[in-house]
């Protein structure tokens, strides 16, 4: 008997960065290219609650299903709801994703006291911290006396218990990599359960109209689940992302059925908890305000939110064989790309140049509009040539070496007029010029240099 219902025991190796299954152990996850990502699990078998409780779903015409109002729940934290996309909807299932450590419980508790001060009904289930934890946590963040439902547990059980006792509006699991179902004999954190908790916590949410939001640790070691197996059962994933040895974060949306993926919200990390940035440029400028060589200036845009970066560029002769290249906050090919354009069509000698290039502030740049003042940041550590304080660069570069046009350039340039920056050289003519800035619209980025360069 014990023989038998081993044999039918069926595991799978499963990869905990992706959830890909393998009949068989290898090295390497066929579905994402991890290594050593795989560990056997046994696989669920469908619950008896899961399949008992399927009610026969009706079809209708698309026009006579009842809409759930839309009214949903704000925060009042404006950079949280903005990345939300306006507030949390009713039902929907959030993932806030990042690494340990970063401020994900501390952004989680701080948004359950706004929504407590709302009149909501909220419920924090903590598994990794104990209650008692959580309210000297609350304390410091001066909110411990919010009304906020504690439940310290990590049995999936206790929590849908909790779930069907009183109509919450928010419910908030921390993490969810904590909780486990006693149903299934594998242990928490593995990707079965972890996806059979998110599952079950998601249906009832929608069933229940109560907005849900799980916390997952981005892990390194391989053997608890990331939040990558998630992505697909939840509505939105919220990433907290940021040096640890820096004080600022930053919110992002990688998926939302719900609003726009472009937005981010900025925080920075006080004693006093998660504050609201309020001049984000700030933060990502250097203080000097004179000419110097190797530093450009980049107005971003993040959604509907621009944001002016500094680019540090350090160029020296090459002593020994092969150049290196070394890129902090810029994709490494895309560096090489760009060097290999100054080569090509600025004829400038990058091949026998180390060259060494940075973001201030340790923010990560993937916009192409970054192109030009990566570039002129080179050409002037190269050519020992100033660049001025106040200037700001805005411009994708071809492999030809021509400007191309970028989106949303009045934003960028009323951001840098509003900082006090006096010209901007610019890949597009544009119709709206701020006062106190004078527009360079150039075509080639040989233009451009000279422009900048002093
Ligand atoms: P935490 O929210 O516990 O991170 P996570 O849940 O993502 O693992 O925050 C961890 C760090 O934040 C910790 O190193 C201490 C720091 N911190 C502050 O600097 N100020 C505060 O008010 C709080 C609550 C935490
Ligand atoms: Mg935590």
């Amino acid at each position: 008997m014990s023989l038998k219902s081993k044999s039918r025991t069926k595991t799978a190796f499963v990869c905990t960065a992706c959830g890909t299954a393998h009949s068989k152990w290898q090295g390497q996850c066929k579905g994402c290219g991890e290594w050593n990502s795989l560990v056997e699990e046994r696989l669920p078998t469908r619950s008896a609650s899961a399949t008992a409780g399927a009610s026969a779903a009706e079809v209708q015409r698309l026009g006579d299903v009842a809409t759930a109002s839309t009214a949903g729940y704000q925060s009042g934290i404006d950079e949280f709801d903005r990345v939300l996309g306006g507030q949390l909807v009713p039902g929907m299932t959030v993932l806030l994703a990042g690494d340990p450590g970063i401020g994900k419980s501390t952004l989680l508790l701080q948004a359950a006291a706004a929504f407590a001060e709302k009149a909501l009904a909220v419920l924090y289930v903590s598994g990794e911290e104990s209650p008692a934890q959580l309210r000297l946590r609350a304390e410091r963040l001066a909110v411990g006396d919010r009304a906020i439902d504690v439940l310290g547990t990590t049995d999936l059980n206790e929590i849908t218990g909790a779930f069907a006792r009183k109509s919450y509006n928010l419910i908030l699991v921390d993490s969810i990599q904590t909780v486990a179902a006693a149903q299934f004999d594998s242990p928490p954190g593995t990707v079965g359960q972890v996806r059979e908790a998110a599952h079950q916590l998601a249906a009832l949410a929608k069933m229940s109209g109560a907005a849900l939001v799980l916390v997952g640790h981005v892990t390194k070691d391989g053997m608890v689940a990331g939040p990558k197996v998630l992505e697909h059962l939840v509505d939105t994933v919220l990433t907290f992302e940021g040096d640890q040895s820096l004080r600022y974060r930053i919110l992002r949306a990688s998926k939302n059925r719900f609003g726009s993926i472009s937005e981010i919200g900025l925080f920075e990390m006080t004693g006093q908890g998660l504050l609201a940035v309020d001049n984000p440029s700030a933060l990502f400028l250097s203080e000097t305000e004179s000419s110097r060589t190797g530093a450009a200036v980049c107005c971003l845009c993040e959604g509907s939110r621009p944001l002016l970066v500094e680019v540090q560029a350090l160029v020296t002769p090459a002593n020994y064989g092969n150049p290196q290249r070394v890129a902090g906050g810029l994709d490494n090919r895309k560096l090489a790309l760009i060097l290999a354009i100054l080569e090509k069509r600025g004829g400038y000698p990058m091949g026998t140049h180390d060259v060494f290039v940075s973001i201030a502030g340790g923010l990560r740049v993937t916009e192409p509009a970054f192109d030009l003042p990566t570039m002129v940041a080179i050409v002037s550590s190269l050519t020992n040539r100033p660049i001025d304080a106040r200037t700001v660069l805005i411009g994708e570069v071809t492999l030809a070496g021509e400007l191309r046009p970028v989106t949303q350039l009045d934003l960028r340039l009323a951001e840098a007029g509003r900082l006090g920056f006096s010209r901007a050289i610019i890949s597009n003519s544009t119709g709206s010029v701020p006062p106190g800035i004078s527009v360079h619209a150039v075509g080639s980025l040989a233009e451009a240099i000279e422009i900048a360069l002093d």
